[in-house]
């Protein structure tokens, strides 16, 4: 696929895969994205996981017959980009693999290559002929080896992760539809709440790094190569990456009964009363990775859970512990839940909360036994929003 005379697509599309790192529902599948740049000399950048080799060989035959493949340039080592090195090197045996020195221990810890490899340095260049490779390293976007690669001749960043997403690649590839960008904005958001999301500062970092390149085309390794909504794109990575939120709610629970469920549903009958936007998540249901998503998108977070061996019901505790993780700033918080003896869900979600530095709007609300309007008062706690 031609993005232009000298950058080429040669990604894939995944539509089997069920679990993205064995553990993110990824319902409308996932790409790798790998490029080209043809010159004088031929590079690839990045190259997919350890399913798709024939087809990404075959991407790039497709391309350049049979010129071969001269350097491969390494911007991320997660396997879902690395897995096919030795295989480009084994089609390729006069390929030159660049990349930075700690990119480099880690293709020798997993793959045992160690010869031919250029190590290269913050802003060095690569010459491919009329036009120019530049790196820039962006570590901890999202691993500490990442760097991104930038052809400035072409006005062409090959981002890595960074503004990736969720969702197989459009058969166009680019974002030349319109509507695109709003199409993919929310697998987007939950691919960065699940995976980029605990490093917030880093990310910052890296936009500042980039913000004088005159951006026309991000090449991504996950989703569509973004030319017509570079600005939301960037805007939204921004956003996401300062933990500034929309005003709603997040409501996320579990229940083993109902009498939680009932709760959580009248609450978020009250919330949306007072024309607040919410979004409401089972959690014995769904993987929390669609909440996860909603804590991101919304200033507050609102968790139902029942008392479980006297501790937080263990779908909800997934949840709260993986924002703990992610360590979500300036949000507001409030815990509800149904007991049978002894009440500890709310007030251990609400310790959990404080300790992450969510604003605690109240304490708990808590009943015991069956869920009656008398014993919780769900408009109380939605006029707290
Ligand atoms: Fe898509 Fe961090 O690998």
């Amino acid at each position: 696929m031609r993005l232009s005379e000298r950058i080429r697509y040669v990604g894939v599309n995944d539509m089997s895969t069920d679990l993205f790192e064995r553990q993110w529902p990824i319902p409308y599948g996932v790409s790798y994205n790998s490029y080209l740049v043809v010159d004088e000399k031929v590079a690839l950048v990045d190259t997919a996981a350890a399913d798709f080799g024939d087809k990404l060989i075959a991407n790039i035959k497709a391309e350049i017959g049979d010129r071969p493949v001269d350097y491969l340039v390494v911007n991320h080592m997660e396997p879902d980009h690395s897995a096919l090195q030795a295989m480009i090197r084994k089609e390729y045996p006069g390929c030159e693999i660049v990349t930075n020195a700690k990119a480099a221990a880690m293709i020798e810890g997993y793959y045992g290559i160690t010869e031919g490899i250029k190590v290269v340095k913050e802003g060095e260049s690569l010459p491919l002929g009329a036009v120019n490779l530049q790196f820039f390293m962006v570590p901890m976007v999202h691993w500490p080896e990442t760097m991104v690669s930038w052809c400035g001749e072409e006005k062409t960043l090959f981002s890595g992760d960074a503004f990736g997403t969720f969702k197989a690649v459009p058969e166009c590839v680019t974002d030349a539809e319109s509507g695109t960008f709003d199409a993919f904005k929310d697998e987007m958001t939950r691919y960065y709440a699940s995976i980029v999301g605990k490093y917030g500062a880093p990310v910052q970092a890296a936009l500042k790094k980039l913000n004088g390149l005159e951006i026309k085309r991000i090449c991504s390794t996950h989703g569509p190569v973004w030319e017509n909504s570079i600005a939301d794109v960037i805007a939204l990575y921004d956003k996401l990456s300062r933990y500034e939120a929309d005003h709603g709610v997040c409501l996320a629970f579990g229940s083993m009964y109902g009498n939680t469920k009932k709760a959580a549903e009248a609450l978020a009958k009250s919330i949306e009363n007072r024309g607040i936007s919410c979004r409401i998540h089972d959690l014995t249901k769904e993987n929390y990775s669609f909440a996860l998503r909603d804590v991101f998108k919304y200033d507050t977070l609102i968790l139902g859970s029942p008392t479980y061996n006297n501790g937080i019901f263990p779908p909800v505790r997934q949840l709260m512990e993986g924002v703990c993780d992610r360590a979500v700033k300036g949000h507001k918080f409030l815990s509800f839940g149904s007991f049978t003896w002894a009440a500890a869900s709310v007030k251990l979600l609400d310790e959990m909360a404080a300790s992450a530095g969510f604003e605690i709007l109240a304490p708990g609300t808590t009943f015991k036994q069956g869920y009656s309007e008398a014993k919780f008062d769900a408009d109380a706690l939605a006029s707290l929003l």
